[in-house]
């Protein structure tokens, strides 16, 4: 039975973490804040804010949740991020994407300041990151290498396999790895023989955003398998693809309308030696992952 690598736990045990840190820095004056911009009403980006926001006020941290209309403008959105860059209880500036389309969501986040970037979506901070030098790391994939590393699955020497290469994962995934000393591939949708790269992996990290897409016959016995995509699966003819005969899954869609899967299919975690679950595995890094930016920026920017 391969071993489920718990997210919830090792999101919970670094919020504990950073909740410690909060009391400390509260002793020296100091106390993190986190401001979250939230445009428009898209009804996935409301939900992951409002529990970034919350997650501040549990963990002691101030935060500023801002919600311009789906009609701001570029303009008035490099005015807030200006404000936003300027006011001094503010360590961290979180401007949840996607953008509506008349935003130039890459003019937005050029100009947030890097010392406030905790999604580490900057350039500089992309670049920092490459360079092997301190840098706010963006939260996703820095998630992927706390669990690895608290789960104690060895990197060094390993050869990691990436599938896809956004800018948010699939590339700071790689560089991530690569400074714990894998052996890094990245594929993506033009790799030829994709099959014959994956099953090479011994830490196979799924981010291509497609339903499943990671099949039994992709994955090598015994690999670790971190799963970071969420897709919404709402028709029964897509549920029964991946959940066909699965009692727990089945009563959660018919009470719900839906469910989510990765971009791994559930048959291959049987195959794996360790694997995250999608939900519960990566998802809740992310925004502990966030808390751990936030805090780190706090410290970084006044020489703590
Ligand atoms: N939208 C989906 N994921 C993220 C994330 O990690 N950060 C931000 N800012 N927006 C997102």
């Amino acid at each position: 039975m391969a071993r489920i690598l718990d997210g919830v736990a090792i999101a919970t045990a670094i919020k504990q973490e950073v909740a410690r840190e909060v009391q400390a820095l509260a002793a020296q004056g100091v106390r993190p804040g986190l401001a979250a911009v939230l445009v428009g009403s898209v009804a996935a980006s409301e939900i992951y804010v409002r529990s970034k926001v919350q997650t501040c006020t549990e963990l002691g941290i101030y935060s500023d949740l801002i919600t311009p209309p789906a009609s701001v403008t570029t303009e008035e959105m490099l005015d807030l991020v200006a404000r936003l860059n300027a006011r001094d209880e503010i360590d961290g500036i979180l401007i949840q994407l996607p953008l509506p389309p008349q935003v130039d969501t890459k003019a937005l986040l050029d100009a947030v300041s890097p010392a406030k970037d905790v999604d580490g979506f900057h350039p500089v901070n992309a670049g920092r990151l490459q360079a092997g030098r301190p840098a706010l790391a963006p939260c996703t994939p820095a998630g992927v290498i706390e669990i690895l590393k608290r789960s104690d699955i060895p990197i060094a020497g390993q050869h990691a396999v990436i599938v896809g290469r956004s800018d948010i994962v699939g590339k700071p995934a790689a560089m991530l790895l690569l400074h714990q000393n894998a052996t890094v591939t990245i594929c993506h949708s033009k790799t030829r023989d994709l099959g014959a790269i994956t099953r090479q992996a011994d830490i196979l990290v799924a981010a291509i955003g497609r339903p499943g897409f990671i099949t039994p016959e992709m994955v090598k016995p015994g690999a670790t398998l971190i799963d970071v995509g969420i897709n919404r699966l709402t028709t029964r003819e897509e549920f029964d693809r991946f959940f066909a005969g699965d009692a727990k899954r089945e009563a959660a869609f018919a009470k719900r309308g839906s469910t989510i899967v990765g971009d791994i299919h559930p048959k291959a975690f049987e195959v794996a030696g360790a694997y995250t679950p999608v939900p519960g595995g990566v998802g809740p890094l992310t925004i502990a992952m966030l808390m751990a930016n936030t805090v780190r920026a706090a410290k970084m920017r006044r020489g703590i």
